[in-house]
């Protein structure tokens, strides 16, 4: 997995691999790519959710450096979609200002092209929250996550977006505090489960697996590993490891 030597917030630096594609934080995500690459082509997954049992534990980090690696490194056509209304996060990571994004486009205002941002790497297509609908609206800014991800918010673009895009990796809401996941593992093909190193308890991660039912499982990221290495990794666990 990917761990981290850094003592400093690595959200500070945007997306990391973007800024030190030589490094061995980089290799570590290249690698991670490449595993579910693996597993994604044996499977025909596309579109891929990344989650975690509870908040900040490294879902953003993860599914950010991952679709740069994709975008950047494998050629691949990559879109990614901030799926957390509550803690919408893309925009800032990538620096993005004042652009158009999932509210807009499901509220109608824009068409899915409108909506996305391009780069910052070729391949690359980003949809950010977007500009928040103001109160009275839409229907949908203001219910929240349980509304983005209906048959006519995310999965209805999702249906557009599998025609132009290799993968789609979709940042997603944590799994507590009691929101239903069932409506996120049926919208995508496969899961992987950011679990930061000594924060979730084993019960709560085992509750998690069970809500977003295993079989959409395609492996966890193990984040923040204490390593004797100098930049330090994790661990990655995958359904065809032994
Ligand atoms: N491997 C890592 N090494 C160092 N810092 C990390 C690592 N992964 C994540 N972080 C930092 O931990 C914080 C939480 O990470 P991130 O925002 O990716 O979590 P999240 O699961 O998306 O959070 P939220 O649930 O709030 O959306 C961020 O400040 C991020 O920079
Ligand atoms: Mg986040």
């Amino acid at each position: 997995m990917i761990g981290s030597s850094y003592k400093k917030d690595i959200s500070k630096q945007g997306v990391i691999v973007l800024n030190k594609a030589a490094s061995f934080v980089s290799d570590r995500y290249r690698l991670l790519f490449a595993k579910i690459d693996l597993i994604s082509r044996k499977e025909d997954k596309k579109v891929i959710a990344i989650t975690s049992a509870v908040k900040g534990e490294g879902k953003t980090t993860t599914s950010s450096n991952l679709a740069v690696i994709a975008a950047r490194d494998f050629g691949k056509r990559v879109l990614i979609i901030d799926g957390d209304y509550k803690n919408p996060s893309l925009a800032i990571r990538f620096g993005v200002k004042g652009s158009l994004g999932l509210l807009n486009v499901i509220s109608g205002e824009c068409d899915l092209t409108q909506g996305l941002t391009t780069g910052p790497v070729e391949n690359l297509s980003l949809l950010t929250m977007g500009r928040q609908v103001r109160r009275g609206e839409s229907e949908l800014a203001i219910k929240g996550n349980a509304h983005i991800w209906t048959e006519n918010g995310i999965q209805k673009i999702l249906k557009e977006a599998r025609l132009s895009f290799d993968y789609i990796w979709i940042d997603a809401p944590p799994i507590l505090p009691l929101f239903d996941m069932s409506v996120i593992s049926e919208a995508v093909d496969g899961i992987v489960l950011v679990v930061k190193t000594g924060v979730t308890p084993e019960a709560v991660l085992s509750q998690a697996v069970k809500t977003l039912g295993s079989n959409k499982i395609i492996g966890s990221v193990l984040n923040c590993a204490k390593t004797s290495w100098k930049y330090g990794y994790g661990q990655y666990k995958y359904k065809y490891d032994h």
